[in-house]
């Protein structure tokens, strides 16, 4: 896979340049209640497959009982930057019809994906930041807030504040090529 150090494109919305996803969060930032209820709504609104809506979200919000039940489930990766995050949230899936293995929709994945990435834009929007991530244990976390078989804990994001001073916060990213990603190529 070709990757070249880039940055988004001149003209790009100001709410998708202004996207990454950081390692280090403002341990001292809260997030408004106020501020939660927008980035939930702004999952809902997602459009999926048949609208059928296959994502439920576990929001800790740093200092609560919730979020120390999340980071009790991180793994040693994440567990080094995710807990000063001002929120985590489990992202879950609803994968299969209950009691059954047959898919609840062939394109839940994708939606969950599609309703993570309106919630990082709308955070965004309100001046947060997401770094969406899979270190964490899912058996563990599914047992520790009683998913049901049929739902998967898919990924997590951790949501927060970036301080402005921090030069670790500064990351150098890595794009494959506009080439690349257009077929047929001549
Ligand atoms: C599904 C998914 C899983 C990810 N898992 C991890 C992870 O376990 N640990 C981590 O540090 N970052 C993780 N990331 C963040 C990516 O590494 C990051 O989005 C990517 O490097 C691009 O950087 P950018 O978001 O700043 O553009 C994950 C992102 C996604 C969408």
């Amino acid at each position: 896979m070709r990757v070249v150090k880039d940055r988004p494109g001149v003209g790009l919305h100001p709410l998708l340049a202004g996207r990454w996803s950081p390692t280090v969060f403002d341990s001292a930032h809260e997030v408004d209640p106020s501020e939660v209820e927008l980035l939930v709504e702004a999952a809902r609104w997602a459009p999926s497959a048949g609208n059928s809506q296959p994502w439920a979200f576990v929001i800790g919000r740093r200092g609560d009982e919730t979020h120390r039940r999340l980071v009790r489930h991180l793994a040693r990766s994440s567990a080094r930057w995710a807990p000063t995050a001002s929120l985590l949230v489990a992202n879950l899936c609803h994968r299969f019809v209950e009691d059954t293995d047959w898919d609840y929709s062939e394109f839940a994945l994708y939606d969950l994906g599609q309703a993570v990435a309106h919630l990082t834009l709308q955070a965004r929007g309100l001046d947060l930041f997401v770094r969406q991530f899979r270190a964490f244990d899912r058996a563990g976390m599914a047992a520790e807030f009683d998913v049901p078989p049929h739902w998967e804990v898919t990924t997590m994001a951790a949501v927060g504040r970036v301080p402005p001073s921090d030069p670790a916060a500064v990351v150098e990213r890595q794009r494959r090529p506009v080439d690349d990603l257009l077929w047929p190529t001549d």
